[in-house]
């Protein structure tokens, strides 16, 4: 077999903490007076804390100085904490612990890459700090997907090979992250917008060793 590791983004693949960020980006956007939508919000999936705030300003039309971009995020983020500090073990996505347990069984290695500086805190709240081999967050990353530094650190950290390693993720720049990485790419969502992960799943309910190695085989990675 050839796939020795899987990585995992966090946000949107093993939790759904986008309406978290949403409500958080959204108090900070109606204390502005800037109009924010859902739809802005799609935008704003897998993008770094800092590069959200960017967008978001330029919808509003914004251009404060940095100190001032600085408070704003920090104002954004204590709001987010206070919401996903109060996240339970619940609120993880259908099928994630099952094929997580079946992938280790199986021995291959399994991490988190991800752009949040809150994982380490989600990852406790919700109780699955123990399960993964390797966690690559925002805290120690310098670069935001699409660049593939999270991905290729997190290979580096469970010694495998980048080309023996399988992305999960949510997003449009994580995808191109897992691209960049030369890694082969599961896109968890719609196939409309995961356009180029090399295959799509709704959720990781649908996902299962088998289908795996079967998906590795069409997509010539094996
Ligand atoms: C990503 C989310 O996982 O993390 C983004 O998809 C978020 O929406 C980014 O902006 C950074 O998160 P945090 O928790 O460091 O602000
Ligand atoms: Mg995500």
């Amino acid at each position: 077999m050839h796939t020795a590791a899987c990585i995992f983004d966090l946000d949107g693949v093993i939790v759904d903490t986008a309406r978290y960020h949403f409500l958080a980006w959204k108090r900070l956007t109606d204390q502005l007076g800037i109009h924010f939508t859902e739809e802005d919000n799609e935008r704003l999936k897998g993008v770094s804390r800092m590069a959200s705030l960017e967008i978001i300003l330029e919808i509003g039309n914004r251009k404060p100085d940095k100190n001032l971009k600085l408070e704003y995020a920090t104002l954004k983020n204590n709001w987010y904490i206070e919401y996903i500090s109060r996240m339970t073990p619940a609120e993880i996505l259908p099928g994630c612990i099952k094929f997580i347990k079946e992938l280790k069984n199986a021995d291959i290695r399994v991490a988190i890459g991800s752009a949040s500086k809150n994982t380490p805190m989600i990852l406790d709240r919700v109780s699955i700090n123990g399960l993964f081999d390797a966690v690559v967050d925002g805290n120690i990353i310098s670069k935001a997907k699409p660049n593939p530094e999270v991905f290729i650190k997190a290979a580096e950290m469970i010694g495998i090979n980048p080309k023996h390693c399988v992305v999960f993720e949510d997003a449009v720049a994580g995808v191109q992250a897992a691209l960049n990485a030369g890694m082969m790419c599961i896109g968890v969502g719609s196939p409309k917008v995961l356009t180029k992960a090399h295959f799509v799943v709704p959720g990781l309910n649908e996902m299962n060793l088998t289908k795996l190695l079967t998906l590795e085989k069409i997509s010539g990675y094996e």
